[in-house]
């Protein structure tokens, strides 16, 4: 059958390694996706930058909303980032003109998800996204599919790489936190803006979007209590270690009667249990639910292979005739949950 034409916006590190996945895996993807996945547009800033990658034979587009309109691309594939902006339009343009969406944007399915969701259904173009959460682990299909006939009770997990590797390698080599953050950016786990690692945003995105999944509802983002690790020294890693604990960078949500108590902070935990032992650039993502109880699976949460295989999963599904994306197990027209205030947990 005919191949599922791509369209990628964004060609930075998870750009160029999707491109490379689909080319390594050519065959077994036909294999299981029933048909070939073939990238024929892309949108980039600099068409000029070395890639490592041949990108000759692509339709080249300055302006991404430009994908929408190619009558020979299927699918758009944003790899943009950012909340806003060039992702945002490109994203709702494609939806509303019915074409299919796999996206890695956290911050832009934190904060408009559920309105998205809607265009998404409204419009029969299927949005995925299992990429925008822990790189490489499948955490949203565990929810969505996994999970999909028991009640979610509490998720959440190591979620950043970034601060995992800041911390991992501040308490095994002394380091301070201005070197190893340094290391991370040249590793290319950091976002644009580091910031948006170290005080917490990126992993509060991922928990927003976590927690709207696994209870059904949407989470109104600025709710949620976020700290990062900016503040913690290494008498603090010393200090935990003498304890027996570890600190570790957790976002974790969970239902409650009174509501829903949703957070990312620095968290001691005793260093035996299984989530002290995820280090590095690995996250996390624990479940724990009514019938299957407590899971956790432990991946590399960031970089261009982990979010690639992630990213191209979401294109198998595609091309396999995944047609609905829902919002929750089911598409909720409920109203968003405001996490509780501090004081109340
Ligand atoms: N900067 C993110 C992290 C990348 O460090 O986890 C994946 O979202």
């Amino acid at each position: 059958s005919s191949p599922l034409r791509l369209g990628i916006a964004g060609l930075g590190t998870v750009g160029a390694g999707v491109i490379k996945l689909i080319e390594a895996n050519a065959d077994l993807i036909s294999a299981r996706a029933g048909r070939a996945l073939k990238v024929v547009a892309v949108s980039a800033r600099n068409r000029k930058q070395d890639r490592g990658i041949c990108l000759d034979t692509l339709r080249w587009y300055d302006n991404a909303a430009d994908l929408v309109n190619d009558a020979e691309v299927d699918v758009i594939v944003e790899l943009i980032g950012g909340a806003e902006g060039t992702a945002r339009t490109l994203v709702e343009a494609a939806l509303k003109a019915g074409k299919p969406v796999v996206t890695a944007n956290k911050a832009l399915l934190a904060l408009h998800g559920p309105a998205l969701a809607k265009l998404s259904a409204d419009n029969a173009a299927p949005l995925l996204f299992e990429a925008a959460v822990a790189g490489g682990i499948p955490a949203i299909k565990t929810v969505r599919e996994g999970l999909a006939a028991d009640r979610l009770e509490r998720i959440g997990g190591i979620l950043n790489g970034t601060c995992n590797y800041i911390l991992t390698v501040m308490r095994e080599t002394g380091q301070d936190f201005a070197t190893v953050l340094a290391d991370a950016q040249k590793l290319g786990y950091a976002e644009a803006d580091p910031s948006t690692d170290v005080d917490g945003w990126d992993a509060a995105h991922k928990l927003a979007i976590l927690a709207g999944l696994a209870f059904g509802q949407p989470v109104v983002f600025d709710s949620l209590h976020v700290e990062g690790i900016r503040q913690i020294g290494s008498a603090d890693l010393d200090f935990a270690r003498k304890l027996g604990y570890r600190i570790k960078l957790l976002g974790l949500a969970s239902l409650r009667e009174d509501g829903l108590e949703a957070r990312v902070t620095p968290c001691l935990v005793r260093e035996d249990a299984p989530i002290a032992q995820v280090d590095g650039v690995f996250n996390a993502v624990v479940t724990e639910s009514a019938f299957a109880g407590r899971l956790m699976i432990e991946g590399r949460g960031a970089g261009a292979g982990p979010t690639a295989s992630a990213v191209t999963a979401d294109l198998i599904d595609i091309a396999r005739g995944k047609t609905v994306s829902v919002w929750g197990v089911e598409h909720s027209d409920k109203p968003a949950l405001q996490a509780l205030p501090l004081s109340a947990g």
